[in-house]
C-alpha cells in the first residue's frame, strides 16, 4: 500500500459508524504501532488509556463539547502526559534498557548508565512549566505515529484537542497518578454520510510550505 495513497484517504473522521469495531487484531496492532513511537531520550513519559467501555465514553462526551467521535468511535486513544518526572521514573527505564540490552553483542552497561545519568542532568533540572510543555509534546509524537499507522490500515480516526483536559482527568481519576490528558484520538470506521471524506484537501502549496533559505 502506497503510503501517499494512504495520507490522501485519511481525513478527521467526524462521523463514526457506532455499528463497526476494530478486530482484536487491528487492536493489537494499533498498539504495536504506537508503542513504537520515537521520544525524546526515547523516555515516553506518558501514558495511553484505550476506552472501549460505552458508559466510560458517555461519561467522556460532554466534556468533549458533546462531539459524537467520543461514543460513535470504535475505541477512543487517550494520551496522557506525565505532570512530572521524577528520579525514579528515570531509574526504572534505565533499568529496563539493561534488560532489553544486556543480550545485544555490543552491550554497554556503563555507557547506558551514564546516558541516565546524563539525562536526570537535564530532564530533571528543567524548570516545571518548560518540562510540562516537553512532555506534552512527547504525546503529539505518539498522536501522528498513530494516525499515520490508522490510515495504513485503512482505520478512521479524528485527532482531537477539543475536550475539557481537567474533567478528562477528573472522570479518569488521574488526578493522583501523575498524568494529565494531553490529547486524544478516537478510532473507527466512517460512515458514508460524512461529509468531510469528499472535501477536496486543503494543505498549503508546498512552495509556501518549504522556506528557501
Ligand atoms: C491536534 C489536533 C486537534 C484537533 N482537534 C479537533 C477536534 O477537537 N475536533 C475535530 O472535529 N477535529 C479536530 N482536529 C482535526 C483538524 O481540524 C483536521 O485534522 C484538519 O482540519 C485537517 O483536515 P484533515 O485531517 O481531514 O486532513 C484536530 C486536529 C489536530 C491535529
Amino acid at each position: 500500500m502506497n503510503i501517499i495513497d494512504s495520507l490522501k484517504w485519511r481525513y478527521a473522521t467526524t462521523d463514526f459508524d457506532s455499528s463497526k469495531k476494530l478486530s482484536d487484531e487491528q487492536l493489537e496492532n494499533l498498539k504495536k504501532i504506537v508503542r513504537l513511537s520515537p521520544s525524546s531520550w526515547g523516555f515516553q513519559f506518558y501514558k495511553i488509556i484505550v476506552v472501549e467501555d460505552q458508559d466510560l465514553k458517555k461519561k467522556l462526551l460532554p466534556a468533549a463539547y458533546n462531539q459524537s467521535q467520543i461514543t460513535d468511535c470504535s475505541h477512543l486513544f487517550i494520551f496522557c502526559s506525565y505532570k512530572e518526572v521524577f528520579e525514579s521514573d528515570i531509574d526504572k527505564l534505565i533499568a529496563d534498557m539493561h534488560e532489553t540490552r544486556k543480550n545485544d553483542k555490543d552491550y554497554d552497561e556503563k555507557g547506558i548508565n551514564s546516558y541516565g545519568e546524563g539525562s536526570k542532568d537535564i530532564i530533571l533540572k528543567m524548570d516545571k512549566a518548560k518540562q510540562l510543555e516537553w512532555l506534552k509534546k512527547q504525546c503529539y509524537i505518539a498522536l501522528g505515529q498513530l494516525m499515520v499507522g490508522c490510515a495504513e490500515m485503512r482505520v478512521d480516526a479524528c485527532p482531537m484537542e477539543g475536550f475539557k483536559n481537567e474533567e478528562f482527568d477528573e472522570i479518569l481519576d488521574l488526578k493522583d497518578k501523575n498524568l494529565l490528558t494531553a490529547v486524544i484520538l478516537p478510532v473507527g470506521f466512517r460512515t458514508s454520510k460524512d461529509k468531510y471524506q469528499y472535501r477536496s484537501k486543503f494543505r498549503k502549496p508546498s512552495k509556501d510550505l518549504f522556506e528557501d533559505i
